[in-house]
């Protein structure tokens, strides 16, 4: 009785692999072997080629799938008839949404609070949309302007925490450069195509890019951070250090306190931009000080003013501490090779780049007395560590007084030795004759 059950599992199994098989081999691969109930359209369209295939199976990965969004609620038709005559005007069926039909399409469910509250969504998309520059040159009747299906793709939509959603947070760059680095579209409207070239040779682009080592890519900001993500456009002349502040917090605040940030509000310059650049920031350093360069003081400041050589006292702080640490991080790490006892000099050197990543941002408020309290502690902790080196260099020259006096005595003994060898070979010598 029981080994007939088992008998029988065991023939359910094998029709069962049977079955799949013959399933997989009819539908072309696991991947496609999902026929769709309710929905005749995509039953046919992943049979197709080409534009009409692609739409299936783009569909077929996307979020809206999984939540049961058919072909039919976008596009209008009758998903139960499986024949071409489901599209039929009879059913409603609309044929492909013109770009200027997009954003009201999308929006009919992205706007509905009641129904994006179930998914934890914003709503705001459409609005936010309508008041970028894509949104407004839309409305003009420019069809050349990204809609929702540009940057989100018009079928594999997914949502933006998928690594493979064409808005992940490090995919975004391309997904504006397609259009945004096309000399050809951004001529008509005489505005530059370099915003992706850029972005990639600047810091912010090389961390986004994995780039820097240690640097997390999620945390600095894409194209859409800096623009708006729904509402893109060039942020205002106001909202620049308010969008670089939302990371650069500290910075900000010192920016702030100066006379930049008050003079940023009244003339609108400079803005964080003027001196780190927009798409291209390189790293900062105490050269910017110098010179007239785009973004150095000397390119709005003359050097004979007040405000120059504000610059150049504190480029000569900052660069103060900057080579000290330098020179005593060299020293450590030498050193640290040669197994000496470096635990105060290690906590000098880690005290005092404290101090100097502190005062580079606050240079932002133009005050050199800003300084004071860092250089204090810098100066005590550039004592200490110089103590320490000076006490290493004294032993050191302890142990070579010591290895001198030790061969010096290593080879008298030696010479003593020789001579005595000498006599003896000479007393026999003697006996000989
Ligand atoms: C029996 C196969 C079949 C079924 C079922 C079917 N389609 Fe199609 N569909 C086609 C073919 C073939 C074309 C291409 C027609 C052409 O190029 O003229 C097409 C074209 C389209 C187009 C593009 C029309 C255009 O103007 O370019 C859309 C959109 C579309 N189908 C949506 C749907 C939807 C939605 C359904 C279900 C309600 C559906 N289809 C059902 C075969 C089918
Ligand atoms: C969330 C809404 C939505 C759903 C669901 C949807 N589509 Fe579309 N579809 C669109 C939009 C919008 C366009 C126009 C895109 C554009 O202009 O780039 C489009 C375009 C198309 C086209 C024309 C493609 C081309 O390259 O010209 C076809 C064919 C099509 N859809 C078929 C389908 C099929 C089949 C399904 C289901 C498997 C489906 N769509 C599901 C919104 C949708
Ligand atoms: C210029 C490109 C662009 C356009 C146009 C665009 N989006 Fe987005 N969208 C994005 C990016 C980038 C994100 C990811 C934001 C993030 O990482 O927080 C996003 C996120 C979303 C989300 C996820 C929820 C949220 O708000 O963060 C939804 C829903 C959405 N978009 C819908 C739409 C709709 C509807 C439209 C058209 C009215 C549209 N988008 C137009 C780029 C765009
Ligand atoms: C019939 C209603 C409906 C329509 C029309 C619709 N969506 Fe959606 N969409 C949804 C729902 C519901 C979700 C939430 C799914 C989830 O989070 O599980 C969603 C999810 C999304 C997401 C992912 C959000 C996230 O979590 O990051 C994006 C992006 C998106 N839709 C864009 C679009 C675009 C672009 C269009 C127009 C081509 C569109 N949707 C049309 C209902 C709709
Ligand atoms: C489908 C093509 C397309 C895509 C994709 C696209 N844009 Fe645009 N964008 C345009 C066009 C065309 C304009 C109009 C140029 C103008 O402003 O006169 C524009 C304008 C802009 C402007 C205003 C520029 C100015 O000075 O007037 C900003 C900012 C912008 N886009 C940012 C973005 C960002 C950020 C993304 C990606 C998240 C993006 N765009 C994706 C086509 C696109
Ligand atoms: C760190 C912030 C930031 C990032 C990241 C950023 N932008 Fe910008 N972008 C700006 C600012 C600020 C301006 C305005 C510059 C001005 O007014 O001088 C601007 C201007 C623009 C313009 C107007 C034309 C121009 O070049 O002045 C476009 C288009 C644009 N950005 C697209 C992009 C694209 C595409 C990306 C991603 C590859 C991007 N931006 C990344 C801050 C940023
Ligand atoms: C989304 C957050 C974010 C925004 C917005 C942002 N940044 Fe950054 N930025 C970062 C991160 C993260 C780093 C890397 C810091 C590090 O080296 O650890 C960085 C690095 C920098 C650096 C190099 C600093 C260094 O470490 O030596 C400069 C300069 C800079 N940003 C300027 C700007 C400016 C100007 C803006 C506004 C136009 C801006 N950032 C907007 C996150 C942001
Ligand atoms: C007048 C030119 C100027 C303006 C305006 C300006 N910065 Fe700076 N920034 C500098 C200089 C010069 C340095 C380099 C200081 C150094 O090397 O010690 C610097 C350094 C930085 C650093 C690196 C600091 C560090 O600790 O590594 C960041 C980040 C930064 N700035 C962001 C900003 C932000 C955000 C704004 C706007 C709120 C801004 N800057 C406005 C000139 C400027
Ligand atoms: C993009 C132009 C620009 C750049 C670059 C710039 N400044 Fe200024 N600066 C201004 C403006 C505008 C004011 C306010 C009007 C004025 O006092 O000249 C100002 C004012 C000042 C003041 C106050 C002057 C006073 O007499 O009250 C100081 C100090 C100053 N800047 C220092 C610097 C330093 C240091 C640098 C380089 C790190 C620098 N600035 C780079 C535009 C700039």
């Amino acid at each position: 009785m029981r080994e007939n059950r088992s008998k029988r599992n065991v023939a359910a199994v094998v029709l069962c692999v049977i079955l799949l098989m013959c399933g997989v081999i009819f539908t072309g691969g696991i991947a496609h072997g999902k026929v769709e109930t309710d929905n005749s359209c995509y039953n046919c369209h992943y049979q197709l080629g080409g534009r009409m295939k692609v739409s299936a199976d783009g569909w077929e990965k996307s979020i809206h799938r999984k939540v049961g969004i058919t072909c039919d609620v976008c596009h209008g038709g009758n998903p139960y008839i499986t024949s071409e005559d489901s599209m039929s005007e009879k059913y409603n069926f609309r044929g492909v949404p013109t770009p200027f039909e997009i954003p009201e399409l999308c929006g009919s469910c992205h706007s509905d609070v009641k129904m994006m509250k179930q998914y934890n969504l914003r709503t705001d998309q459409w609005e936010e949309y309508k008041t970028s520059q894509h949104g407004i040159l839309l409305a003009q009747g420019d069809p050349n302007v990204a809609t929702c299906v540009s940057c989100h793709g018009t079928h594999e939509i997914r949502k933006k925490s998928d690594p493979l959603s064409s808005v992940f947070h490090t995919n975004v760059p391309e997904t504006c450069a397609k259009c945004h680095a096309n000399e050809e579209l951004m001529s008509k409207y005489g505005i530059p195509a370099n915003q992706y070239d850029l972005y990639r040779k600047g810091y912010h682009g090389k961390i986004l890019y994995g780039e820097v080592e240690g640097k997390n890519p999620l945390l600095v900001p894409n194209c859409a951070t800096c623009h708006g993500i729904h509402g893109a456009r060039p942020p205002g002349v106001e909202e620049v250090p308010n969008v670089c502040g939302n990371c650069h917090s500290n910075i900000y605040e010192y920016f702030r306190m100066g006379p930049h940030g008050e003079a940023v509000k009244e003339t609108g310059e400079p803005r964080c931009v003027d001196c780190h650049g927009n798409h291209k920031n390189d790293l900062p350093t105490p050269a910017m000080f110098d010179g007239s360069e785009e973004g150095h003081c000397g390119y709005c400041h003359d050097e004979s003013e007040e405000a120059y050589k504000v610059g150049q006292e504190l480029k000569e702080k900052i660069l103060f501490v900057q080579e000290k640490l330098e020179e005593l991080t060299g020293v450590l790490e030498e050193a640290k090779k040669t197994g000496k006892f470096i635990d105060r000099l290690e906590s000098a050197v880690t005290e005092l780049s404290a101090q100097f990543v502190q005062m580079r941002p606050k240079t932002h408020a133009l005050n050199p007395g800003i300084l004071r309290r860092n250089l204090i502690d810098a100066d005590d902790q550039i004592r200490i560590a110089e103590e320490e080196v000076e006490k290493m260099r004294a032993q050191d020259r302890l142990r070579v007084r010591v290895a001198l006096a030790g061969s010096g005595l290593f080879l008298i003994l030696g010479l003593l030795f020789v001579a005595k060898l000498f006599q003896v070979r000479r007393e026999e010598g003697d006996r000989e004759e």
